[in-house]
């Protein structure tokens, strides 16, 4: 993955390099939709007061708390609260009307674990096998599935809901990512834990059914965001693993629907300013001009101690 990694990476600089050189060669596309739209784990006064006061040490928590009164509720309450609260009435507010954060995930089981999957036999070390072994029985403390029957009428959180099972990188990350997904599914399969693998498939293609793209993670603040592309390698590895050929069928046309947009919504045209020749640079590229909501006093800060 290494070397993928650095293609990334020098698309990435590659396309900045081209656009501090010579602006006038270029032509860009960014047309991105704008889904974050929540008043509250979007960007505008609410997120502001509450991040900005840092209620939490990490601005993560907040916007990962699903509210436990109706959204209208919620917000005529917080207009109530006075400019200048202390952070303690803040989190008094917060207590009364959110639940905690990632609430809306209890654990999935796993089906048909296995024990002894294949790989262990390999290993001839038995320190490594220990290792193996240990890494192999921790994903059943890592797969989820999402309940939000706790919510009241009204209620909002900013999880996206997924339809089946998926495994979680862990700690603040309590949600499934894109591409941290791709290194998670490698291990399944070696794992021989082919269901949630597949499940994981299906959940980031209904994600390009329905927002034309894989966001960043399962949270509606990541919606405007992507990142590095690899639901071809998933499938591709899952294939490989399992030759189910019927996930093939299916994530084809998705698959595709996903490429157009790295093709017309992320990219650029390139003119050589040599031979005239047009090219086109897919680039992987976020427009974003306010601070990442899970990360807000965070963006806030080192933009506020550069300036
Ligand atoms: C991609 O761009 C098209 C055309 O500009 C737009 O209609 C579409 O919503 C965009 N897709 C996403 C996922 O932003
Ligand atoms: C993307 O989302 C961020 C945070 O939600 C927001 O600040 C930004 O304006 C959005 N960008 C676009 C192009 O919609
Ligand atoms: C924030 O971090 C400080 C020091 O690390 C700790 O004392 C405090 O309890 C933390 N506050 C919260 C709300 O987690
Ligand atoms: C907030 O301001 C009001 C007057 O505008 C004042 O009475 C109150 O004591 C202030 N509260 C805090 C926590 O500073
Ligand atoms: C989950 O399944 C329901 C019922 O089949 C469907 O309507 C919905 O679109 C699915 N959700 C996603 C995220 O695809
Ligand atoms: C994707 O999410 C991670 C975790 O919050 C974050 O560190 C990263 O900046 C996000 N990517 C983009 C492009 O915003
Ligand atoms: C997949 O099919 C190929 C060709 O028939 C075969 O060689 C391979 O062992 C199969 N792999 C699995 C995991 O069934
Ligand atoms: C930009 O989007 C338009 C409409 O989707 C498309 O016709 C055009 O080729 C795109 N430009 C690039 C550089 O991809």
């Amino acid at each position: 993955m290494k070397t993928q990694w650095t293609t990334f990476t020098h698309v990435f600089v590659t396309s900045w390099m081209l656009v501090a050189v010579n602006p006038g060669y270029l032509s860009v596309n960014a047309s991105y939709r704008y889904l974050c739209d929540s008043p509250i784990y979007c960007p505008g006064p609410f997120l502001e007061k509450i991040q900005l006061n840092r209620v939490f040490n990490d601005s993560k928590t907040f916007v990962d708390m699903p509210t436990l009164k109706p959204l209208e509720e919620v917000i005529a309450a917080f207009s109530r609260i006075p400019q200048n609260a202390s952070r303690d009435t803040l989190l008094d507010f917060i207590s009364t009307y959110f639940g905690s954060e990632g609430q809306e995930l209890v654990p999935a089981t796993l089906d048909h674990f296995p024990y002894h999957p294949s790989f262990l036999q390999k290993i001839r070390s038995p320190i490594l096998y220990e290792f193996a072994i240990r890494v192999h029985n921790y994903w059943p403390n890592l797969a989820r599935k999402v309940d939000q029957s706790f919510m009241c009428a009204g209620c909002v959180s900013s999880f996206i809901p997924m339809n089946r099972s998926f495994v979680i990188p862990g700690g603040r990350f309590r949600e499934i990512y894109y591409w941290d997904s791709y290194f998670v599914i490698e291990g399944l399969l070696v794992s021989e834990l082919y269901g949630v693998a597949k499940d994981m498939i299906l959940n980031f293609l209904d994600f390009v059914e329905t927002y034309g793209f894989v966001p960043n993670g399962s949270r509606i603040y990541y919606l405007n965001r992507s990142q590095p592309p690899l639901l071809v390698q998933m499938v591709k590895i899952y294939y490989q693993a399992t030759n189910d050929t019927s996930l093939l069928f299916h994530a084809f046309p998705t698959l595709i629907k996903e490429y157009n947009f790295w093709r017309q919504n992320t990219s650029i045209h390139v003119t050589s300013p040599k031979s005239q020749k047009r090219y086109t640079l897919n680039r992987y590229i976020v427009h974003n001009i306010s601070p990442r909501p899970e990360s807000y006093f965070e963006d806030y800060e080192t933009v506020e101690l550069a300036t």
